[in-house]
């Protein structure tokens, strides 16, 4: 994939592409740089990860293509508490296959997004897993885990082919106002 494929992946999900939105698990950050691309001008971009190098890397990256864009990093566990700003928009790609018990991350994650918020998650298509991906999950499975996460009006964004583990899908979901049914 390239820097047009991940445009295309969020692009559809990015709204009024305002306010403040974050990177869960940003790496090298070919998702935050396609954040800079179609984000407003003034939106704010916060990269979170706990690889301090890939933060520097992506820090580098977005001052060389992006000059005009000011990048927030942040050294976090994302399973962890994290001191974020209430976020108009999460992405979060190819990281949330690294945790096996999704729902306390993903609920603490939701915690974060304002009402009406938006989560894009970008992952592989499957849920076989193996080293390097351990715990992937399809675009049905991520549906059902989101509704139960509280999220709301999960669909599908976009798809992009790959020759690992056949290929990606790109997600929406909405923060709704008020705590998820299985709360109240
Ligand atoms: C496969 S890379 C994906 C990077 C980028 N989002 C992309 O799609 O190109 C996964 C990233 O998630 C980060 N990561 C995994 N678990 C994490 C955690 N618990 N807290 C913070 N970062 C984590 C890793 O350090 C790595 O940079």
């Amino acid at each position: 994939m390239d820097h047009r494929d991940h445009v295309r992946l969020l692009r559809d999900g990015i709204g009024p592409g305002q306010g403040v939105w974050a990177d869960i698990g940003a790496g090298w950050g070919a998702f935050t740089l396609a954040l800079a691309d179609l984000l407003d001008t003034d939106a704010r971009i916060i990269a979170v990860d706990r690889d301090t190098g890939a933060l520097e890397a992506l820090r580098r990256a977005m001052q060389a293509r992006f000059p005009q864009r000011v990048l927030e990093v942040m050294h976090a566990d994302f399973t962890q508490p994290m001191a974020l700003p209430p976020l108009d928009g999460i992405v979060m790609a190819n990281a949330l296959h690294f945790v096996r018990d999704k729902l306390p991350v993903l609920a603490h994650l939701r915690a974060y997004l304002r009402p009406g918020g938006r989560l894009i998650l970008v992952e592989y298509d499957t849920d076989r897993g193996n080293r390097w991906v351990p715990y992937p999950l399809t675009y049905p499975a991520w549906a059902a885990l989101a509704e139960r996460a509280g999220f709301a009006e999960t669909r599908l964004l976009a798809r992009a082919p790959s020759s690992f583990l056949g290929g990606f899908y790109a997600a929406l979901s909405l923060c709704p106002a008020g705590p998820p049914a299985s709360m109240r």
